[in-house]
């Protein structure tokens, strides 16, 4: 990390609430550096939902619901700067020059890209599907984040973020600094399908909006396997060691502890520790929520976008001044 304050932004889509998944792979990270006094910038991509579908839906739905995820979860709005990439103009003209700084056999390339492709039910892949890596360094250098913390899947983006920095400064004079991806140390959560990760559209993760009687149902349906001893072999038996996981990580103790206490009690027992576990987790998430008066969302958002606007109008600013074209 730099001597002084970091910057840092991290972002997510709009698509639906966050879940457990979430909190361990990149809200808790969040949570820390805010505590460590970052400058800490979160933004919901809603244009970025349109990579892989052709309309965002209930998008005011998904947009306040993850702000108020994020308060709930411990993000602090007097601290962190929460905004919306359709709020911003200047972060989004952003992306024009950066185009030009990137080949279309590099973007190509991009692996996550490629993945997502295949993943998509469009018909036709659409210029945004290949291109939002870039609109993502739009994101990530208006306001010329040090520390980008994500997940592995992010990156390639992460690479192009830093290529086109990189470009930009030996072309027009240095502008951005070159930002670090910072990896969460908890490897993504399976679903409780057993599926590769928790997803907000699939069904299979616990929502850290869920009440008490929703996580116990949604546990008490994970899949788990014919061996009755419980142990922790992820490698082996990954249903039940992600479900010895999440106990722990909600514990914040070792897993193969907690395999070893439930033992030969089986699926049962151990359902049972892993919803008392999580229900205990997010019992300090829930109060907080409920806190949460109905205005605010919406408010802290109108905040966070007008400190987004001004940061991102400096940048845009400094970027017209380097190539030369500030209008009279
Ligand atoms: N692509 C990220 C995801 O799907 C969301 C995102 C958009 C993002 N812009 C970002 C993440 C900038 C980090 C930095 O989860």
């Amino acid at each position: 990390m730099p001597p002084t304050v970091p910057n840092v932004l991290t972002g997510d889509r709009p698509t639906g609430p966050l879940h457990l998944g979430h909190y361990f792979g990149s809200l808790a990270n969040r949570v820390r550096l805010q505590r460590e006094g970052a400058d800490l910038f979160v933004l919901i991509a809603d244009y970025q939902v349109l990579t892989d579908r052709d309309v965002a839906e209930r998008l005011t739905e998904y947009t306040e619901g993850l702000v108020a995820d994020y308060l709930a979860a411990g993000i602090d709005p007097g601290r962190v700067t929460i905004f919306q990439h359709s709020a911003v103009p200047a972060l989004n003209q952003l992306m024009l020059p950066f185009l030009a700084l990137v080949s279309v056999a590099e973007l190509s390339r991009n692996p996550t890209v490629k993945e997502e492709i295949a993943a998509s039910r469009q018909a036709a892949v659409s210029g945004l599907m290949f291109t939002y890596p870039v609109h993502q360094a739009a994101d990530i250098l208006f306001c010329k984040a040090d520390l980008v913390p994500v997940g592995k899947d992010q990156l390639p983006h992460q690479e192009i973020t830093r290529t086109i920095a990189r470009r930009f400064n030996e072309r027009y004079g240095p502008v951005f600094p070159v930002p670090e991806a910072l990896l969460s140390d908890t490897p993504v959560l399976l679903g409780l399908d057993g599926r590769r990760k928790m997803s907000k559209s699939r069904g299979n993760a616990v929502p850290l909006a869920a009440g008490p009687d929703e996580t116990a149902r949604l546990i008490r349906r994970a899949r788990t396997d014919a061996d009755r001893r419980i142990t922790y072999e992820p490698e082996t038996r990954p249903e039940v060691s992600n479900l010895v996981r999440i106990a722990a990580l909600c514990q914040d103790r070792d897993p193969r502890a907690i395999a070893e206490e439930v033992g030969d009690g089986g699926a049962a027992a151990l359902k049972k520790v892993v919803t008392e576990s999580v229900n205990e987790f997010l019992r300090p998430i829930r109060a907080r929520r409920s806190e949460l008066g109905r205005d605010l969302p919406r408010e802290v958002l109108k905040r966070g976008n007008e400190r987004a606007n001004a940061v991102a109008d400096r940048t845009l600013a400094q970027v017209r001044e380097a190539m030369g074209t500030v209008s009279p």
